[in-house]
């Protein structure tokens, strides 16, 4: 429960909500939802953001990298996760692709994503290229999350999803590649699997947040894909996951348990029939 939260009492979760959390040094708590029903749990228990991940690739997908997930399968889980949501604010992935090629193509998927789906601002991965795409966005009125760090949709030019910004090359790409999205008008920006100095030194040096996945603790705030601190994903554990259930396990037990009932005959019983 968010219990001291100054967001409790707040009717929604705006852009101007997560600076003034920045400003009060009160944590950001985001997570990742692709659906009605758990979006509806994580609005109820308090999230500030929920993030329609384009991670939905692989979590509820089965693909191996976020590469293969359409607009169109964006925009139709986005669609549910904005059913139940009340309050958080709802942020959209844009897929790969869907705003690389141009700023015409950008605009146009970036529109089509928040006039389809009702989300509230749309996320993308990328550094200073971005910046031209980022500005006009936020222009037109469609407020922008950035990803900088470890993004996913660069796997196959990374070749792994080590760690990013090890280097003090890449470090200080990272760092200047922030002030620029900063410049261009992202409103927050995620900063994924860096060390936690780095996160730390980005987070102080912006007025907008940072969200941190594996980017240590000093980030404004905090995101982690549902699936994994759920446990549901018993094969990926890296050391930024915290676990707060084991659902994969207690899934498999309740199934087994329903199987058993059935082949012994005790379900249903006389009162769970009419
Ligand atoms: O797609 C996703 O879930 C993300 C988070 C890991 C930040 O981008």
């Amino acid at each position: 429960m968010a219990t001291s939260s100054y967001t409790q009492d707040l009717m929604n979760i705006t852009t101007k909500v997560l600076y003034a959390l920045k400003q009060k040094g009160e944590k950001i708590a985001m997570l990742t939802a692709y659906d009605y029903i758990t979006a509806k749990f994580c609005d109820q228990a308090g999230i500030e953001v929920i993030l329609v991940g384009d991670s939905l690739s692989n979590v509820i997908q089965g693909n191996e990298t976020t590469l293969p997930v359409t607009l169109e399968e964006m925009i139709y889980h986005t669609k549910m996760v904005r059913r139940g949501v009340k309050k958080a604010m709802v942020v959209a992935d844009m897929t790969f692709m869907s705003y690389q090629v141009g700023l015409n193509d950008a605009i146009m998927n970036c529109g089509r994503v928040m006039k389809e789906t009702g989300c509230d601002a749309v996320k993308m991965e990328g550094g200073s290229y971005i910046a031209e795409i980022v500005s006009k966005l936020v222009e037109i009125g469609i407020p922008v999350m950035g990803h900088l760090g470890l993004t996913p949709q660069s796997i196959n030019k990374f070749g792994s999803y080590k760690t990013r910004g090890i280097d003090h090359e890449e470090a200080e790409q990272i760092f200047s590649d922030a002030i620029v999205l900063e410049k261009a008008g992202c409103f927050s920006i995620v900063l994924e699997k860096i060390p936690a100095a780095l996160g730390s030194k980005v987070s102080k040096a912006l007025k907008i947040p940072t969200i941190g996945i594996g980017a240590g603790p000093e980030c404004d705030g905090q995101v982690l894909v549902m699936h994994d601190m759920l446990g549901m994903i018993e094969e990926f554990k890296p050391r930024f996951v915290r676990r707060y259930m084991n659902l994969a396990q207690d899934m498999k037990d309740a199934f087994k348990r329903y199987i058993k009932d059935i082949k012994s005959g005790s379900f249903p019983s006389d009162s769970e029939s009419y």
